[in-house]
């Protein structure tokens, strides 16, 4: 069968075409390393957050060496907590979730960005290299306040961090000292 000279090199172009569209495709889906928010972390019913062990309190927790853990909550239209304060050079996983609506937790000018789904965990980990302060933004439609909910992340140096975490344990001594005392005058034990 004789194929004319320019449609083999149509069939060809397709089929280059073709090649690319998958190719394309599959290194949006894999190769960047984008995700779904999933179910691999445990969901959480959001009128439970104030009683749910991780985001109960919202904050930045030291897990191991230079490992840390970030549990955020979204809510119409903030985040909690903020600022987040990190340090660079560590391996930082973020846990949002959110109070009500579909949000997102986006920090501007990286590509740490995901959805966030009341009922559901977000999880990423990241690693700042250098220190430096970023914005921290809502990218879903949720609502009338969606262009004001903005938080900040402020990545310090390694060894200020450290400073700032020992100045705030010193802080909660103080507070459990004071604690102790209006609780022994409550008892009437004083005189
Ligand atoms: Cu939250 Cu838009």
């Amino acid at each position: 069968m004789n194929i004319h000279a320019y449609e083999r090199l149509w069939v060809a172009g397709s089929m280059v075409l073709i090649v690319g569209f998958i190719a394309t495709i599959t290194y949006g889906a894999v190769g960047l390393g984008i995700t779904m928010v999933d179910d691999g972390e445990e969901p959480l019913a959001p009128d439970e957050i104030d009683e749910d062990e991780r985001f109960g309190e919202p904050r930045v927790e030291e897990v191991g060496d230079d490992e840390y853990e970030v549990y955020v909550v979204s809510a119409t239209f903030f985040f909690q907590p903020d600022p987040i304060e990190i340090p660079a050079e560590s391996e930082v996983t973020f846990y949002v979730t959110s109070r009500d609506v579909i949000h997102s937790f986006t920090v501007v000018g990286t590509n740490t960005n995901t959805m966030v789904i009341p009922g559901e965990v977000s999880a990423m980990t990241v690693e700042f290299d250098e220190p430096g302060e970023y914005g921290i933004v809502c990218n879903e439609y949720c609502g009338a306040g969606h262009h004001d909910m903005e938080g900040e992340l402020i990545v310090l140096d390694p060894e200020e961090f450290e400073e700032r975490q020992e100045e705030n344990d010193d802080d909660v001594d103080a507070i459990e000292v004071f604690d102790h005392r209006t609780a022994t005058a409550g008892n009437g034990e004083l005189p």
